[in-house]
C-alpha cells in the first residue's frame, strides 16, 4: 500500500488567467499526483466556496498548516482523506478553506496512488469490470456568461455524436461539426472575427434562434440527421436570465422576457424543432416543479440539473422525491472534495438519473475528469471541443482506449 510522504500547494492560474491553486501529493517519496482547480462563471447559489474570502492565498495557508494531517494516509483511501480534511472546515460548503482544495487535494491523491499502484484512475475509482466509454458533449456555439454582448442570450449550444461507435470517431465527429459551423459563420458575416468564447464554442453575433438554426445546419451540411448520427443539446444556463424581483426571464440580448410558463413554451419548443438530446437548466436554479414538468414532457431528452442540483446529495434527494430532472451534471468542485462528488454519483445512480460529468468554464489542462466520467458511467463528458484545456480531456480519453479494458460507447 502507498503512503502519502508530502504535500505542497502553489498559486496557479487557469483558462480566464485567474488565479487558482494546484497541489502535489507525493507518495513514497515518488509518486507525483498534481491536480490545478478549475472555477465556474455561472456559479450556482449552493456550489462549494472555491477559495475562503475569494483568496487562493488564505487556501495555501490553511493547507500548509494542516498537511501533516495527511501525511502518512493511503492515497487511494479516499474517505479517510475527505475525513481528514472535514476535521478542518466541516462546513456544508467548504467556506473556511476552499472547495477548491477539497477538490485538488483529493484529485492529487487518488492520481499519486495510481502512480503508485500502477493501476489507470478510473480503475481504482470503479470495480465495474464492463465500463464504457461516455459521449463527448461539445460546446459548439457560446453566448451568455461565457461569452460577450451580441451573443445568445442562451449559454450553450453543444453537439454530441451519439450515432458514433467509437470514442474517436465520436470526438471527430464534434471536431467536424464545430469546424463546419465557422465555416458558415464566416460565409454568413463577413464581418466574423473567429472570435470563441470562455470554452472555445463560437461567439457569433446571433439571437438565440438564429444560433440554434446555423448549429443545425452545420450538423446537416455534413449529412447528418439531427436525431441520428448527431444530436444538438442546450445548457440554458437560465438563472443567469432569471430576474427574481420581475419574477421572469429576461432575455436581454434578444429583447423578450418569459414568464414561468412562457420559459416553459420556449424550451418545449427549442427541444423539439432542433430534437435536442439534451436540454440543461431548461429554468432557474430554485424551479424545480417546473423543472419536473418538463421532465415528465420529455422523457427521452436528458433534462439536466446544473445549477439546479450543483452536485450537492442532499438537494439531489429533494430532486428525487418530484422527479425534477432524468439526468445530472456532475461537477466535482461544485461538491468540493472527489468523496463528496462520487457520493453523490451513487445516489444519482442508484435513482436512475444519468449523470454527466463535466468541466467548468475556468479550466485547467488536468484530464482527470475524463477517468472520473468512465468511472461514474456517466452517459456524456462535457468538456468542450477545442482550446488546450478542453482537448487535453478528450486526447486522455484516447489514451485510455489503449488499455483495451474498456468496451465501447455507454448506452444513452
Ligand atoms: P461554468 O459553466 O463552469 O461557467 O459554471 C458551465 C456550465 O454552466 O455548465
Ligand atoms: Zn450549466
Amino acid at each position: 500500500m502507498a503512503r502519502i510522504t508530502s504535500i505542497r500547494g502553489r498559486l496557479l492560474y487557469n483558462s480566464r488567467g485567474n488565479k487558482t491553486i494546484e497541489i502535489d501529493v507525493i507518495s513514497d517519496h515518488k509518486c507525483l499526483g498534481r491536480v490545478c482547480a478549475p472555477s465556474g462563471a455561472s456559479v450556482g447559489k449552493h456550489e462549494a466556496t472555491s477559495f475562503p474570502e475569494n483568496k487562493p492565498e488564505k487556501s495555501l495557508e490553511i493547507l500548509r498548516q494542516n498537511e501533516k494531517k495527511f501525511v502518512g494516509l493511503d492515497p487511494s483511501n479516499l474517505k479517510l482523506i475527505h475525513e481528514n480534511l472535514r476535521t478542518i472546515d466541516s462546513t456544508t460548503n467548504y467556506s473556511k478553506i476552499g472547495g477548491s482544495v477539497a477538490f485538488a487535494l483529493t484529485i492529487a491523491s487518488i492520481d499519486s496512488a495510481s502512480k503508485s499502484l500502477e493501476v489507470p484512475i478510473f480503475k481504482l475509482l470503479s470495480t465495474d469490470s464492463n465500463l464504457r466509454f461516455p459521449f463527448p458533449l461539445g460546446n459548439i456555439l457560446g453566448g451568455g456568461a461565457h461569452a460577450g454582448p451580441g451573443t445568445p442570450d442562451i449559454q450553450e449550444i453543444l453537439v454530441c455524436a451519439i450515432g458514433s461507435k467509437t470514442i474517436r470517431d465520436s470526438i471527430e465527429v464534434n471536431f467536424a461539426v464545430h469546424k463546419e459551423l465557422g465555416k458558415i459563420l464566416a460565409k454568413r458575416d463577413p464581418g466574423f472575427t473567429n472570435g470563441r468564447g470562455d470554452e472555445g464554442g463560437w461567439a457569433p453575433k446571433l439571437k438565440n434562434d438564429e444560433a440554434l438554426e446555423v448549429c443545425a445546419r452545420a450538423c446537416e451540411q455534413l449529412g447528418f440527421t439531427l436525431g441520428k448520427e448527431v444530436s444538438l443539446g442546450v445548457d440554458f444556463a437560465s438563472s443567469t436570465q432569471w430576474n427574481e424581483k420581475k419574477n421572469k426571464y429576461v432575455y436581454e440580448r434578444a429583447g423578450f422576457e418569459n414568464s414561468l410558463e412562457e420559459q416553459i413554451e420556449f424550451v418545449s419548443s427549442i427541444i423539439k424543432e432542433y430534437k435536442l438530446a439534451y436540454a440543461e437548466d431548461a429554468v432557474h436554479e430554485e424551479a424545480f416543479d417546473e423543472m419536473s414538468i418538463l421532465t415528465k414532457k420529455f422523457p427521452n431528452v436528458l433534462i439536466t440539473g446544473d445549477d439546479l442540483l450543483v452536485t450537492n446529495k442532499e438537494i439531489l434527494k429533494r430532486a428525487e422525491k418530484i422527479k425534477a430532472c432524468n439526468a445530472t451534471i456532475l461537477k466535482v468542485n461544485q461538491a468540493g472534495s472527489l468523496y463528496d462528488a462520487l457520493e453523490f454519483a451513487k445516489e444519482a445512480t442508484k435513482n436512475n438519473i444519468k449523470i454527466i460529468t463535466s468541466h467548468r468554464s475556468g479550466e485547467s489542462v488536468d484530464s482527470h475528469i475524463s477517468h472520473i466520467g468512465i468511472a461514474t458511467k456517466s452517459k456524456m463528458l462535457k468538456v468542450g471541443i477545442v482550446g488546450g484545456e478542453r482537448i487535453a480531456k478528450l486526447n486522455e480519453l484516447l489514451r485510455i482506449s489503449e488499455y483495451d479494458l474498456i468496451r465501447g460507447m455507454v448506452e444513452i
